[in-house]
């Protein structure tokens, strides 16, 4: 008869040890009870990068990786991009359903009208370098909040926790759009309440009289670039427990407020690795210059010597449904703003990487971010800018992800193991006179 147990013989002892299997998973704790003698610690697991560790329960999102597919609670991300919005993808992962119509009301309106930020937050931004990355600010920025809304420490309230969700969903664009104002040498732009959430966004970054150096949005176009934004908000509004998710997680099992936490997650997407690697894209299709440099790139590849930005994920082992989305976006955006002569470049490096050997029997497809930095560049975004764009719509997900853990009865203050190689005890050399 079946059970759903896992039968362990720890060969040193030759005893057999039962633990329960739950959800495909057993508890680390149980190997603990594996001894060789009442003095040993027990046994743990090594999983460096947290390869095969589950770390949480979670009702959020669904990957699946071989397959192709992400869900947020529940609803397909290619169903969700067609017929929803970034502000209700934005309220459903925090409150776990779709808003009715007069819930969406409510919900815009208050985003609306907490998207200013505390005039004291200029005077921060002007101690920044004028040459300051924009992720950079916005990691600080965002930590800084924490000191003018001291009540969100209050992290058990759930009517203050809520607060501080509209707070932060509402103020991203805002910090993102003034360090971009920031760095351009530029005068900060206020939100416009009676505009939407991307094109709020675009307006407070690009209004006004820009340097020569930058391709400033047509405003003519700017429904279809606010279009192409929100879905693009849309598909990276959460990703389950990546490196920076998990990292608020970890932050916030300390009682952190969201705040500092929030911005805990940003310093772990700002890494080329994870966030950062859209910025890296664009620099490598820049270096390629033409389709005639990719056979070159993907030799030196192949060689172990150059990394294919934009290609190949720790989950999805086959296309990531959200880059399938996005070439779509790309297709709209040039249309309005001119074909991005970089995507050439782009098309036929995944030509030649998916018929290639190397790519393809470890699985590596291009990921979220081998078109979205070509969409950002076509709308006037400087590179510097990418991984801001990706913290904005990131922030309702960490921040339902952050709430979960907290709320959470089985959690507990994240603090791994670790195996210790180091030395043993030993003396302080004495160094007399
Ligand atoms: N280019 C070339 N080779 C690659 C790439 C790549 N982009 N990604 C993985 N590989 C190779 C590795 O060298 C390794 O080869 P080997 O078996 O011969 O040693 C094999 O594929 C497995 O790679 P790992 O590094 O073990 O896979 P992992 O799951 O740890 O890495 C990661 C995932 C970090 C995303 C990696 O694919 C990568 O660095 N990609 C480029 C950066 C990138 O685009 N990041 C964005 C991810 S999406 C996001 O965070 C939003």
């Amino acid at each position: 008869m079946s059970k759903d147990t896992l039968t362990i013989t720890d060969n040193r002892t030759g005893r057999t040890y039962e633990v329960p299997i739950e959800s495909g998973t057993v508890r680390a704790m149980d190997l603990r009870s594996i001894k060789v003698s009442d003095e040993d610690f027990g046994l743990m697991s090594y999983d460096p990068g947290y390869m095969n560790t589950a770390s949480c329960k979670s009702t959020i999102t669904f990957t699946d990786g071989d397959k192709g597919i992400l869900r947020y609670r529940g609803y397909p991300i290619e169903q969700l991009a067609q017929h929803s919005s970034f502000l209700e993808v934005a309220y459903l992962l925090y409150f776990g359903t779709l808003p009715e119509p007069d819930e969406f009301v409510r919900w815009d309106h208050g985003i609306r009208y907490h998207t200013m930020i505390h005039e004291g937050i200029k005077q921060f931004l002007n101690g920044f370098r004028y040459d300051a990355h924009p992720m950079g600010i916005l990691v600080s920025t965002v930590a800084a909040l924490a000191t003018f809304y001291p009540e969100s420490k209050k992290v058990f309230d759930a009517d203050v926790r809520r607060i501080q969700f509209y707070r932060l969903v509402a103020k991203m664009p805002t910090l993102a759009a003034f360090a971009y104002r920031h760095r351009m040498g530029m005068p900060y732009v206020y939100p416009d309440n009676s505009l939407g959430y991307a094109e709020n966004f675009l307006n407070m970054t690009f209004h006004g009289s820009e340097p020569s150096s930058t391709r400033p949005p047509d405003f003519e176009h700017s429904p279809v670039l606010a279009r192409a934004l929100d879905t693009l908000f849309l598909l990276h509004a959460d990703h389950e427990q990546n490196c920076s998710t998990s990292s608020i997680r970890m932050v916030g099992s300390a009682q952190t407020d969201p705040y500092t936490a929030v911005s805990a997650a940003a310093a772990a997407l700002y890494g080329p690795l994870h966030g950062g690697a859209n910025e890296a894209v664009l620099r490598m299709l820049k270096e390629i210059g033409s389709t005639a440099g990719v056979p070159e790139y993907v030799k030196q590849v192949k060689a172990g010597e150059r990394k294919l930005f934009g290609f190949g994920h720790r989950v999805y082992k086959s296309y990531d449904p959200r880059a399938r989305v996005i070439k779509t976006c790309a297709d709209k955006v040039f249309e309005v703003m001119g074909r991005n002569p970089l995507i050439d470049v782009a098309i036929e490096l995944e030509r030649i990487a998916l018929e290639d050997e190397y790519f393809i029997k470890r699985k590596l497809y291009p990921n979220v971010d081998f078109y979205s930095g070509l969409i950002y560049e076509a709308i006037g975004f400087p590179t510097e800018m990418f991984p801001v764009l990706f913290a904005i719509p990131r922030t309702p997900g960490w921040y339902s992800q952050w709430q979960e853990h907290l709320t959470d009865p089985d959690q507990k203050l994240a603090r791994p193991r670790q195996i210790y190689l180091g030395e043993t005890v030993r003396d302080v050399p004495r160094r007399d006179g």
